[in-house]
């Protein structure tokens, strides 16, 4: 599909637009400046902008009609925008997902002959958001050397540890600001909290998983932080991966974790894993049991444990058999994150998690992800680990 789609780069610089189009008939109501421009900036831009995470920009009627085409497969294998979770399913927040009309609008004009409409007086935004969304943080660690990427990688792990404060902290929120947003793929930021014999926190905790163009969640919203004891170290895992666009160039990053403290009266957020008894395997259901009363505000599922080629569904049932639904999306590699739920769920003692997989078509998943060698690797059935965040229940 990648060579598709370079296929049709080189035919849209060898020959004008209007050349293009004749050969399709102009059959959308929708144009780009009118109606499809206002969704990329909404939806795709996070990322398919210049120097983003995305292997091209689609800020522009000349950048995104060359990729039409493409624009309809991926919409169509549900692929673009990455890892949303299923809407019809439950709640999340912070979901990065199309409306049925969103979907509608860039469907009709990728496939209707790419009409551009009236170029908007609206200045393109050209240029990546360098700041930190939820504000300057309280306090800033940049990673202690750049990293590099050989020209010939395209992808690479670097794990390093920081130290947290001298004082012991009650964070809100934990976000990251990519040094080279176009390799930066995933970042998790686990505190390396040691666990306590008769407790079930585990020795790491999870106090941030970033994927490109997402939004930090504060937790102080649902009055609640984490805690941080004093000199906790911290580990921090990058995934870089370059996209196409820069094959065989080196790339440098050097990423800045950004820690924002709470202020007033929290409740303690913990970290609670479950490890499943039997490795994945996707004909047949996880059942977890639990044995503590907690509620649940979010749910990530550890990164390299999961075959990519999945749809994951994650629901409680209560102790009287009422499911709750949780959820459900496709696993992609490097896109995995943490889904913060919009209303807690309640885990009783004596309920379970069940989680329910679907195989996809490989041959499809493939393609899909043509030429990213990692997926025959992923594809072995693996432990999943799942990391909770829960508050005790009052
Ligand atoms: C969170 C970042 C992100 C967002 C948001 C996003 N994309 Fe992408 N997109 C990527 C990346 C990265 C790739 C390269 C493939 C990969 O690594 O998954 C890609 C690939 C694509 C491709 C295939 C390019 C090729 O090489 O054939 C298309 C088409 C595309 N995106 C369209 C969209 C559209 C349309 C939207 C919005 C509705 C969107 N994307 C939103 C990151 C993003």
């Amino acid at each position: 599909m990648r060579r598709k789609s370079l296929f049709v780069i080189v035919g849209a610089l060898a020959c004008v637009p209007q050349q293009l189009a004749a050969h399709k008939p102009v059959t959308s109501k929708y144009t780009y400046e009118q109606d499809v421009a206002p969704i990329i900036r909404a939806k795709c831009a996070a990322c398919h902008r210049p120097g983003g995470a995305a292997p091209m920009s689609l800020l522009t009627y000349a950048d995104a009609y060359p990729w039409a085409e493409s624009i309809h497969v991926e919409l169509i294998a549900n692929h673009m925008p990455p890892a949303p979770a299923d809407p019809s399913f439950a709640a999340i927040q912070h979901n990065r997902v199309l409306t049925a009309r969103e979907a509608d609008v860039l469907l009709t004009w990728a496939t209707g002959g790419t009409p551009r409409g009236t170029p908007s007086e609206t200045p393109t935004l050209e240029t990546a958001p360098t700041n930190w969304p939820l504000g300057p943080p309280d306090r800033v660690v940049t990673l202690p050397e750049p990293v590099t990427m050989a020209a010939d990688k395209s992808e690479d792990t670097r794990e390093f540890t920081v130290k947290a404060g001298t004082t012991s902290e009650w964070i809100r929120a934990v976000d990251v600001l990519p040094g080279n947003a176009a390799i930066v793929r995933n970042v998790s930021v686990f505190a390396k909290i040691g666990s306590h014999p008769s407790d079930d926190l585990p020795s790491e905790a999870l106090l941030c998983r970033w994927t490109p163009g997402q939004i930090p969640t504060d937790v102080s919203t649902e009055h609640t932080a984490f805690f941080l004891p004093r000199d906790t170290d911290l580990l921090v895992r990058i995934r870089y991966r370059k996209t196409w666009q820069y094959d065989g160039r080196s790339m440098t990053d050097q990423t800045a974790i950004g820690f924002y403290y709470a202020k007033g009266t929290a409740q303690q957020l913990r970290a609670l894993s479950l490890d499943s008894p039997e490795p994945l395997d996707a004909t047949r259901d996880e059942t977890y049991a639990v044995d503590v009363d907690h509620t649940l505000k979010a749910i990530a599922l550890r990164v390299d444990d999961l075959p990519p080629n999945l749809t994951v569904q994650i629901e409680s049932i209560g102790g009287d058999g009422a499911h709750i639904p949780m959820v459900r999306f496709s696993d992609r590699p490097g896109w995995e994150r943490r889904y913060w739920f919009a209303q807690p769920i309640p885990l009783e003692k004596g309920s379970r998690i069940e989680i329910h997989t679907t195989g996809h078509d490989p041959a499809l998943i493939a393609d899909a992800f043509g030429g990213i060698d990692k997926i025959d690797a992923a594809s072995t059935p693996s432990r999943l680990h799942m990391e909770l965040d829960v508050v005790a229940r009052q």
